[in-house]
């Protein structure tokens, strides 16, 4: 997709996801300047010269545990003062953890919660006064939730918890900007299968997987336009209403 605006200056929370640094080759092409955040040195350096050498501007790393919530307005400054501005805020960390566990470990079940929910509150809150203030209307925070939280289901009930406060935490938001004059843009992916690390203890295959390039594409064109919810790929905005709308006495005895 061809962009008429000047390169966008992004703020990546969660750098080395699969998904995220497939979109930020996408976003370098266009000239895309970069902060990469994440918790391996060499990886995000590794990264850094990558996006370089396919036309990015400038790239720089931030080494973070993202449940350093304490850091959130600092690294939000420190990205503004090494773009000299910030447009664009990408969060797309987050772990899968292990249901099972979760159901008798209480340690679990708060790690789960604490990646993909509370501390994204903290970061996502951040953001939005960031961009806000730099970016006005030519701002975009896009996170990355997941078809998990449109309707409980027993394999993974404690992720997909998480992701829906995050859907609901940026729909709320999304409607926040839209009674703003000058305000940013939320847009909140909402993603199905894709082949990544996270999803490696997965049997995979089949027409419902996604490659993270494919999501990449779908991010790209989020951030011109759309949202605030944006199914990826699309086909997953009918098959959750289809499994929204099941009845329970029906979706108890499906094993999803
Ligand atoms: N893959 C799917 O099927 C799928 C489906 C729905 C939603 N999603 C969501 O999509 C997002 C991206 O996932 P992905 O599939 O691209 O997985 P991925 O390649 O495994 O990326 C997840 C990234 O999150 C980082 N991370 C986790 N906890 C962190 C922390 N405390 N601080 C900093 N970084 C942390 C990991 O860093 P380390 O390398 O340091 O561990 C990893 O780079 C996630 O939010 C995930 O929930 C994925």
């Amino acid at each position: 997709m061809t962009e008429t605006r000047s390169p966008r200056k992004v703020l990546i929370l969660g750098a080395l996801s699969a998904m995220a640094a497939a979109t930020a080759r996408r976003l370098a092409a266009q000239g895309a300047e970069f902060v990469l955040t994440g918790r391996k040195a060499d990886a995000l350096e590794r990264e850094a010269n990558d996006l370089k050498a396919r036309g990015a501007g400038s790239v720089s790393i931030q080494v973070i545990d993202l449940l350093e919530t304490s850091r959130c307005d600092a690294v939000m400054d420190l990205a503004v003062e090494a773009m000299g501005g910030l447009d664009t805020v990408l969060v797309f960390y987050g772990i899968l953890g292990d249901q099972a566990q979760a159901e008798t470990d209480p340690q679990e079940a708060e790690r789960i919660i604490a990646v993909n929910y509370s501390s994204a509150v903290h970061w996502v809150m951040a953001a939005a006064r960031a961009l806000e203030a730099h970016a006005g209307s030519s701002g975009v925070l896009l996170t990355a939730s997941s078809v998990a939280g449109d309707r409980g289901r027993r394999s993974n009930f404690v992720y997909g918890s998480a992701k829906a406060g995050l859907s609901v935490l940026m729909q709320g938001l999304a409607h926040k900007w839209a009674a703003q004059d000058n305000a940013p843009r939320a847009v909140n992916l909402k993603l199905g299968f894709v082949d990544t690390p996270m999803t490696d203890g997965i049997e995979k295959g089949g027409p419902l997987w996604a490659k993270p390039d494919d999501i990449a594409a779908i991010a790209e064109r989020a951030l011109v336009k759309g949202g605030p919810n944006v199914y990826a790929p699309w086909f997953w905005r009918f098959i959750m209403l289809a499994i929204r709308v099941t009845p329970f006495f029906v979706f108890n005895k499906v094993n999803l």
